[in-house]
């Protein structure tokens, strides 16, 4: 299946892309992580993307369109994907069909993930990450031990735009460039809307349902 997950910053898309990922047997591809990794590793284009980032406003569309066409070429993504953040404009939308269309696939469904923007401060600033790619909650979803991941063991760290003021412009260019999606998803008849509010497994089960997974 090749599925795209939308919503707010913090709304819960890695975390249902995570468990997805198991059940189904297709790769996660989330433009956030890619972005991160290629910071840590300070290449050119990991200096460029973070001025974006740490502002909390999104990177250029040119740069991410050739960030999905490599990883697309990818033979992991063969028999499906699941989209974590990408696409998130009008732009992305349309370069994601035209490397479809050169590659030969459809997007199937496109999830959308909804929460209360209530909401999104109080888990953002409580999330915790590991450099595996897990995510945890100090309320909803704690790790075992306090600070380390449960599945590898390592340090887990609090992300440099999970502070208030970058959230607040995280959202406003949700608003602004990433909302219009739910329009173009829907007139395509793809769109189905999850309510995000509910605890993690809930949430999940009904994005199971939705896909008639
Ligand atoms: P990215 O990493 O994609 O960040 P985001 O979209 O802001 O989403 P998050 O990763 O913050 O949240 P999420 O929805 O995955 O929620 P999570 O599951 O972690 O992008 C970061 C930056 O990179 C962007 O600002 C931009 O600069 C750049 N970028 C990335 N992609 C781009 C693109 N395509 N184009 C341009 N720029 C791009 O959950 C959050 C917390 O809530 C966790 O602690 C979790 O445990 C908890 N939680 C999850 N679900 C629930 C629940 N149901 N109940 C209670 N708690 C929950």
């Amino acid at each position: 299946m090749r599925i795209i997950l939308l919503g707010k910053p913090g709304g819960g898309k890695g975390t249902q892309a995570t468990m997805l990922k198991d059940r189904l047997g297709v790769p996660q591809i989330s433009t956030g992580d890619i972005l991160r990794e290629a910071v840590k590793r300070q290449t050119p284009f990991g200096i460029e993307a973070k001025k974006f980032m740490d502002a909390g406003l999104l990177v250029p569309d040119c740069l991410i369109k050739d960030l999905i066409a490599e990883r697309l070429r990818e033979q992991d993504t063969a028999e499906g994907f699941i989209f974590d953040g990408f696409p998130r404009t009008i732009a992305q939308a349309e370069a994601l069909k035209e490397i479809g269309a050169s590659l030969g696939f459809d997007i199937d469904a496109v999830v959308n993930i909804d929460v209360s923007s209530e909401a999104i401060v109080t888990r953002l600033s409580g999330r915790r990450s590991c450099q595996c790619g897990a995510v945890y909650h100090v309320v909803s979803k704690p790790p075992e031990k306090e600070g380390v991941c449960d599945q590898c063991g390592a340090a887990l760290y609090q992300r440099s735009d999970d502070q208030e003021a970058v959230i607040r412009n995280r959202l406003a260019q949700y608003e602004a460039q990433t909302r219009p999606l739910i329009d173009l998803y829907e007139k395509e008849g793809k769109l189905v809307t999850i309510d995000g509010n509910k605890q993690i497994e809930v949430v999940f089960a009904d994005i199971l349902a939705a896909l008639g997974v």
